[in-house]
């Protein structure tokens, strides 16, 4: 069996092991939880109405984002669409929905891969937009990815002070690092800049009272974290040590099995929650398959 089959036949399980843990769970995505998390008064992140209305907002240049892939508002019922619909249900649940209670920090998300290039900045913003596409859902999109940052990238957001200025000390607040955007619920922490001791500074006491805070004060909103791969440097696993769920990206047609497990390992002591996506097969004609478990 070829690696690719064989990373097929290994998703394949973990979809319906997946699917076991959390498919059940219908209880999730009624309103009553949703409620009770829209009741929540505070003005996302920022000190009050006033000030966010004064705030710059960020456009997206929704044309460049569609040539790429990526969801827009015009292809809500496009086949990606509609997968990153399954991929966000189990990722929503976990993190406010019924079995927040189970899991600590589940609000935070990691996306990860065992290598570069697999689909970690693709995934983290899709998943940013489809989420926050919903009227009552509120989602921080973090760039952690700080040696090669590609969210601002991809998003044609100007640089702009952002975690690195925050866990260095040059900036107090942290409302002063979050851009507004043109949708109402997607808030972004671009990562900064470039820095000596950036892998220092991600495993700061800072960095684990600001992965608290955001757990604890603003536990209605969903934070996702792009961050490197997790063969090339520690970043993302100490990053997934303060994270309640993780997501390991696989592209399905390059990364081999080993090095998947070798990714797994060390994610073995980090999160509650560990999800696998298959990115990049081949599955469908005109989009990517998305393989989704939990080891
Ligand atoms: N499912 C997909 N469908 C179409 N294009 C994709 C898909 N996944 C990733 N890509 C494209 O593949 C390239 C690499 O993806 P991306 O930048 O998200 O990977 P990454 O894991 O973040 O890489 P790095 O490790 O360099 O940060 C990008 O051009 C991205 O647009
Ligand atoms: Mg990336």
């Amino acid at each position: 069996m070829s690696t690719i089959e064989e990373a097929l036949r290994k998703a394949e399980q973990q979809k319906q092991i997946g699917q076991k843990i959390i498919a059940s769970d219908d209880s999730a995505s009624e309103p009553h939880d949703i409620q009770q998390d829209s009741h929540d008064s505070i003005e996302g992140f920022v000190a009050n109405d006033q000030e966010s209305f004064n705030r710059p907002v960020e456009k997206f240049d929704w044309n460049f984002l569609k040539s790429k892939g990526y969801i827009c508002p015009e292809s809500a019922h496009s086949k990606l669409a509609e997968e990153y619909r399954s991929i966000k249900r189990p990722l929503v649940v976990n993190a406010i929905g019924a079995r927040k209670k189970d899991i600590q920090r589940s609000n935070l998300i990691l996306i990860t891969s065992s290598v570069p290039g697999e689909g970690k900045t693709f995934t983290s913003i899709n998943l940013a937009l489809s989420i926050s596409a919903e009227f009552d859902k509120k989602v921080l999109l973090i760039d952690a990815d700080v040696s090669k940052p590609a969210v601002s990238k991809v998003l044609k957001i100007k640089q702009t002070p952002g975690l690195i200025e925050y866990l260095e000390g040059e900036v107090d607040n942290l409302s002063d690092i979050i851009l507004h955007t043109e949708i109402d619920g997607l808030r972004i922490i671009p990562a900064g800049k470039r820095h000596k001791y950036s892998t220092e500074l991600l495993a700061s006491n800072k960095m684990v009272s600001l992965a608290k805070e955001l757990s604890e004060r603003y536990a209605d909103r969903i934070v996702i974290f792009d961050t490197p791969p997790l063969l090339a440097t520690t970043q993302a696993e100490v990053l997934a040590s303060m994270v309640g769920q993780v997501v390991l990206v696989i592209a399905a047609d390059s990364t081999s099995q080993s090095l998947v497990m070798e990714s797994v390992k060390k994610l073995e002591n980090c999160a509650d929650v560990v999800l696998t996506l298959l990115n990049k097969t081949k599955r469908s004609l005109d989009t990517s398959y998305y393989g989704y478990g939990k080891y």
